[in-house]
């Protein structure tokens, strides 16, 4: 019988996988034979990563790369593809937090959250895009956020960027249809990572373990997602297997977006 979410002698980029759910991402696709390249701008979380990754016999190598620098995706793009000759997957995972309104958010912080959030995710889709084209396909997965498709309170410059994430998404997927490309989205609601413990340490310092209870029980299944959760829808819609899926985003919210009734 042919193994299902074989990923054996196909190239993965992930950015953001020195942590939380990009990590989980980048162990799962590298357990299924996936050859992972790890994008992060934190070097040593990122070289910890491809440690545990070859300690379990899997193959990953490590970049640090800032995905807000243009230059510097290009110059690692153009690496990967040298060392491998083909890109057949990209993850635009890498993202960061912000927390404030409309009035409070100021203009650096709305700026710093465009870059990453939303350039970086641009600038990897425009480097990856030639060669997908020449390759004969590809699979790009965006990570949006529940924040594209709800009110969500003070995530003013967060949930723009997430919004922009979900757009591209479409554009990409209609664009690169006749090139065989597929480009869907996750929308997680809150999952379990880093990302969470900073922001909550940072905002509400004093108040950590209040705020984290308020925050699993914002999912009406009682409890924040886990990253390995999102890493194995991941899994599932680069495969093969989920050949009929583009242009779709797809929530994994523990009931967040349709039973918060
Ligand atoms: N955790 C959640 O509740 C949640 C919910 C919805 C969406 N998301 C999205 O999922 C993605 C991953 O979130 P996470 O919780 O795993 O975050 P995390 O903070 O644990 O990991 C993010 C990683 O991205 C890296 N990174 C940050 N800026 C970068 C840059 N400029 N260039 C390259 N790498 C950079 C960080 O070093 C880190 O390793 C983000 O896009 C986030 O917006 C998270």
């Amino acid at each position: 019988m042919t193994p299902i979410f074989n990923f054996s002698n196909k190239t993965v980029i992930v950015t953001g996988a020195g942590s939380g759910i990009g990590k989980n991402i980048a162990t799962l696709f590298a357990a299924q034979g996936a050859f992972v390249y790890i994008l992060d701008i934190n070097a040593n979380q990122a070289e910890e990563v491809v440690r545990e990754i070859r300690d379990t016999g899997g193959k990953a190598a490590a970049f640090v790369c800032n995905i807000a620098q243009k230059a510097d995706v290009s110059a690692v793009f153009e690496q990967v593809i040298k060392e491998t000759g083909s890109i057949d997957v990209l993850i635009n995972n890498a993202g960061i937090a912000h927390i404030g309104n409309a009035e409070n958010t100021s203009e650096s912080d709305f700026e710093r959250i465009f870059q990453v959030n939303v350039k970086g995710v641009y600038h990897c889709i425009q480097a990856v895009i030639p060669q997908m084209k020449a390759q004969g396909g590809g699979v790009i997965l965006n990570m949006s956020s529940v924040a594209a498709k709800v009110g969500l309170s003070d995530r003013f410059a967060y949930s723009m960027s997430k919004g922009a994430v979900a757009s591209m998404t479409l554009s990409v997927a209609k664009d690169y249809l006749p090139f065989n490309i597929r480009c869907n989205s996750i929308s997680p609601a809150r999952v379990h990572t880093p990302f969470v413990d900073g922001f909550i340490s940072k905002n509400y310092a004093g108040k950590e373990s209040e705020i984290f209870e308020k925050l699993s029980k914002s999912q009406p299944i009682g409890r924040m997602g886990k990253p390995e959760e999102v890493a194995m829808l991941a899994l599932y819609l680069c495969s093969d297997e989920a050949g009929f899926i583009t242009g779709t985003d797809y929530p994994i919210d523990g009931g967040f977006l349709n039973l918060n009734t």
